[in-house]
């Protein structure tokens, strides 16, 4: 298994472009089953998830083209509706096959994604809205067995689920009828999917406010889609830059899709620049101040940036409070922040980091894809020593050769390859 190796100390500058958004090219990879003809994607990131996405599509009888960052799916009329454990259990994201599998051929069998370190991670809410919708829903061996001709109807979601919303909104583009979804998931990922199936002849609005609503059409045709670029990954850069008093600049972004997260920086003292499609971020001359955060739905703070700001508030000026409320477990990567030490307390979902004037490096294990970014920042702060962090295949998941793009911005990091 690959390590990285930090020397840190190096200030970040630089301008880096940010690739397509993981987490809208998973469902919408998972979408293009729902069209009669061939769909395709640009803008699309070659990251490990994509890969486990394009195998279980592939092995299903999905034909898929994938060069550079254009991917085309066609999907034939007769697919194998199954999704084998071995590869939903290492992509929670191949759970979202199940609505399209289902509502266009009337069957699917979908293993239980199963947990994974940030959480239990149920799919109650994905479940309860396809039943809603008319599906006989089984579990058989740790798999779903869902069958059954679906029909529009109104459904609440008990949490804004984004993948119960991306499920559930697939499923009722083929369903006999309108269906509106209250308390839906109102992330950007969700807007750019009801883009993509609209442009495939579905009728979806509301997508992004409290009540979507479909109308059930007989069939969609495939389409051509720009994947909306990724917003975590440009706030991880960010908060890499600000971590090691730099200058970064993310380019080819969609800046109000950061919103929340750049009200936070700028509470920290951070000099911003917003452009049309970019955000730069330089370090204050005086040390960044504490703050508090606390992760909600969109448009809330993301869950997905909470551990790269932990890191980054382990070395603000004072004490601050990160509470976590949308997963159960994400804060794996406290134990490793504070063997290099940061001086964090846990208390149930509640985080207090108190500041300290520096961090050292040392080895440290990646937990998920997340706290493996928060290692990395840690390690770029890191004053003195070198930071060996393994397990590094959770970051191969959602960033593409992170280490070369980092290193274009003067990080002194590379990567060990070890069988
Ligand atoms: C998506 O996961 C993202 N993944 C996650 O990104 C992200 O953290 C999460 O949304 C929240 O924004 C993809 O889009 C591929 P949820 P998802 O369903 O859909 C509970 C990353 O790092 N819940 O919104 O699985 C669940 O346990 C990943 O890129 C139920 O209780 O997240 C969790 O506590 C990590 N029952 C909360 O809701 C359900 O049926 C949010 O989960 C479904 C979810």
């Amino acid at each position: 298994m690959d390590k990285i190796i930090i020397r840190g100390n190096n200030p970040l500058k630089g301008r880096i472009p940010i690739h397509g958004a993981k987490n809208a090219v998973l469902p919408l990879m998972a979408a293009s089953i729902l069209a009669e003809s061939p769909c395709i994607l640009h803008n699309v990131p070659c990251l490990h998830d994509v890969f486990t996405m394009d195998k279980l599509l592939t092995q299903m009888g999905v034909q898929i083209e994938f060069t550079g960052r254009y991917m085309t799916l066609s999907v034939p009329n007769r697919i194998s509706p199954i999704a084998p454990y071995d590869l939903v259990r290492k992509m929670r994201a191949s759970f979202f096959i199940l609505g399209p599998l289902l509502a266009r051929f009337g069957k699917a069998r979908v293993s239980l994604p199963g947990g994974c370190s940030i959480g239990t991670r149920p799919v109650d809410i994905h479940l309860k809205g396809l039943e809603k919708l008319g599906a006989k829903i089984r579990l058989e061996e740790g798999y779903v067995i869902a069958e059954g001709k679906l029909k529009g109807t109104d459904i609440y979601l008990d949490f804004p689920s984004v993948g119960a919303t991306e499920n559930l909104i697939m499923s009722a583009t083929l369903a006999k009828g309108t269906t509106r979804l209250f308390n839906p998931a109102q992330e950007p990922e969700i807007i750019d999917l009801a883009d993509f199936l609209n442009k495939m002849g579905a009728k979806i609005e509301g997508a992004g406010t409290e009540v979507i609503t479909i109308k059930g059409t007989k069939s969609l045709c495939g389409t051509e889609h720009h994947v909306i670029p990724d917003r975590i990954e440009a706030g991880t850069f960010l908060i890499a830059g600000l971590a090691t008093n730099g200058d970064v600049q993310v380019n080819n972004i969609i800046p109000e899709h950061l919103h929340t997260f750049i009200t936070k920086l700028d509470e920290m003292g951070a000099e911003i620049q917003i452009g049309h499609h970019s955000i730069r971020v330089k370090t204050p001359t005086r040390p960044i101040k504490a703050i508090n955060v606390t992760t909600l739905p969109y448009p809330g703070f993301p869950t997905d940036l909470q551990a790269q700001m932990m890191a980054l508030l382990t070395c603000a000026e004072g004490t601050s409070i990160i509470k976590e409320t949308v997963f159960e477990n994400r804060f794996l990567h406290a134990a490793e922040l504070i063997r290099m030490g940061a001086d964090i307390s846990l208390e149930g979902n509640t985080a207090i980091i108190r500041g300290v004037k520096k961090l050292k490096g040392a080895p440290v294990m990646a937990s998920d894809l997340r706290a493996s970014a928060a290692l990395v920042i840690a390690g770029l702060m890191a004053k003195e020593g070198e930071t060996i962090i393994s397990r590094v295949y959770h970051l191969d998941r959602g960033y593409e050769r992170i280490e070369e793009r980092l290193a274009s911005l003067g990080a002194d990091i590379q990567r060990i390859h070890e069988e």
